[in-house]
């Protein structure tokens, strides 16, 4: 051992020992490290994701990521049979390759190659098998199942919201569970924030590892957050779009010139769902909206973008978003609307827009009903007073909770259910269609779970020593504590604390003990 080690380790021992006699530390995490290789392409497939084309009960998407030695790359479909042979009815399918040459970008630093096919003319509510490669490296063979032509079925799907922080770490099980849960979802809706930094490949790995097969056979439905949008290199304050998500998503371009692919629709069975794009260009998407909500007769219309339009935690309303979407959600009578954003869970609807006969108990007719929810590891508090001033009623709230929710829509019936990383039932309520009256609204809140908080669940934050909150606060009167992170390297033992009062925000390092440092 060198001189200088053992030097640092005595005065490291010294800073511990400074803790009061018999006082347990904090247990740390370690995150975990991944060698840049970790995130890189090989010649063989990866990142394989499906999606849909407006129509899903005829077309389909592939897309997939190679090095880019690889500039010629085939899909190859073929109707699955249990007979092992199924390919000998095959087709194949060039695919277009476009380079995706990020080296210059902040946190990206990449060459790849995307690959993409439309899978068009398939037969409805078939199961089909696919494989990408080129040529002589194949994935393997993936089924998934188009929708039935023109149905009143059952078919379930599944939403998340943010999944965006400890995303290998934490969402793998959660996205697991969810597929546990409904093996037979059609699509997953990803409501914005799937990465925390936009261009981060580092991160897009994790996004994609934690859903690996999940992302090839269910068709993914994503919409960007604002974590989608970040500046380009240090140069620039200008936010683009994660220069990755037109490369790794084929995604149907009908939405506004200029938004596609990260503002469009699709209609499956008796249901249209339109994604919109939160972050840009409101104007226009109100009058697309409109338009395209218009020209639907689907019995069911559900919305889904990323900053909400009633928010669940303080300090983030999205006023001009409301103002702008909920009177046109409102006249054409949206009958869900799933977003992201505020890292916690908030549920409730606004009135009907007709009015309903006398004697009919309101509580059971419903207009619009609006989902917040996240998906990740990152967690906020909930606002104080609930939806208090939205002229909206919060029905159902959590905090510090991963959820997933698997939406069931079965002809006049959509049933809600919302549900913990370790498959509790969480939320659920039903909706039932009635021609020219509003939505029946059923409450089915006996069979969830009690009410989580971070008071009754496992801390967030990392907790204070005895009495250190209480001279915080005295110190800062007017302050709330809105952080508390253990540290303990070979720099720095002791507590990170953050304070906010309105815009004020404070960053305070206390020792082991609580006692001030600064
Ligand atoms: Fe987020
Ligand atoms: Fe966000």
């Amino acid at each position: 051992m060198s001189a200088k080690l053992k030097i640092g380790m005595f005065f490291f021992g010294l800073l511990v020992l400074g803790k009061t006699v018999g006082q347990e530390l904090p247990r740390t995490y370690k995150a975990p490290e991944f060698d840049v290789e970790w995130r890189k392409p090989t010649n063989h497939p990866d990142r394989i994701v499906l999606s849909y084309g407006e129509d899903p009960s005829t077309t389909a998407s592939v897309t997939w990521r190679t090095t880019s030695e690889i500039d010629t790359a085939y899909a190859e479909i073929a109707i699955a049979t249990a007979a092992p042979k199924f390919w000998r009815n095959a087709k194949t399918i060039k695919a277009g390759t476009t380079t995706f040459d990020a080296i210059e970008i902040n946190e990206a630093e990449i060459l790849a190659n995307y690959h993409s096919v439309w899978f068009t003319d398939l037969k409805s509510d078939t199961t089909y098998a696919y494989r990408v490669g080129d040529g002589k490296r194949w994935s393997e063979w993936i089924q998934f199942k188009t929708a039935p032509k023109e149905s009143k079925d059952k078919f379930s799907f599944l939403y998340v919201g943010d999944t965006q922080n400890f995303i290998l770490e934490l969402w793998s099980r959660l996205i697991r569970e969810s597929y546990k849960k409904a093996p037979d979802a059609k699509f997953i809706v990803h409501a914005g924030d799937l990465v925390n930094n936009a261009h981060n490949e580092q991160q897009w790995q994790e996004w994609f590892d934690a859903g690996g097969w999940i992302h090839s056979s269910i068709g993914a439905f994503p919409i960007p957050g604002n974590h989608e949008y970040r500046n380009l290199s240090p140069e620039t304050s200008e936010r683009s779009l994660s220069v990755q998500w037109k490369h790794q998503f084929t995604l149907p371009e009908n939405g506004p010139e200029g938004l596609e692919e990260t503002a469009y629709y699709m209609d499956y069975g008796n249901m249209r769902i339109i994604g919109l794009n939160s972050n840009v260009d409101h104007e226009k998407q109100a009058e697309w909206v409109d338009h395209i909500l218009s020209r639907t007769d689907k019995d069911w219309v559900i919305v889904t973008f990323h900053h909400p339009l009633f928010s669940a935690s303080e300090g983030r309303d999205n006023k001009e978003w409301r103002e702008l979407m909920k009177p046109i959600f409102d006249q054409y009578e949206v009958d869900l609307v799933l977003q992201g954003h505020d890292h916690s869970y908030a549920r409730g609807r606004v009135s009907p827009k007709e009015n309903v006969l006398d004697g009919v108990n309101m509580r059971d007719k419903t207009g619009t009903v609006y989902v917040v929810s996240v998906s990740g590891g990152k967690m906020y508090g909930l606002r104080k007073n609930a939806w208090e001033g939205y002229d909206a009623e919060r029905d159902r709230a959590a905090e510090n909770t991963q959820l997933f929710q698997v939406i069931t829509i079965e002809d006049n019936k959509l049933s809600f259910e919302s549900y913990t990383a370790v498959g509790a039932l969480y939320d659920a309520f039903d909706l039932i269609k009635r021609a020219d009256l509003p939505n029946e609204f059923i409450e089915r809140d006996t069979e969830a779970i009690v009410e989580r908080r971070f008071s009754n669940t496992i801390p967030y934050q990392d907790p204070l020593p005895k009495g250190a909150e209480e001279s915080l606060l005295s110190k800062y009167p007017g302050f709330e504590i809105t952080g508390v992170h253990f540290v303990n390297d070979t720099n720095f033992i002791g507590y990170k604390v953050r304070l906010e009062r309105g815009e004020d925000r404070e960053e305070i390092s206390l020792d082991v003990n609580g006692k001030f440092l600064d």
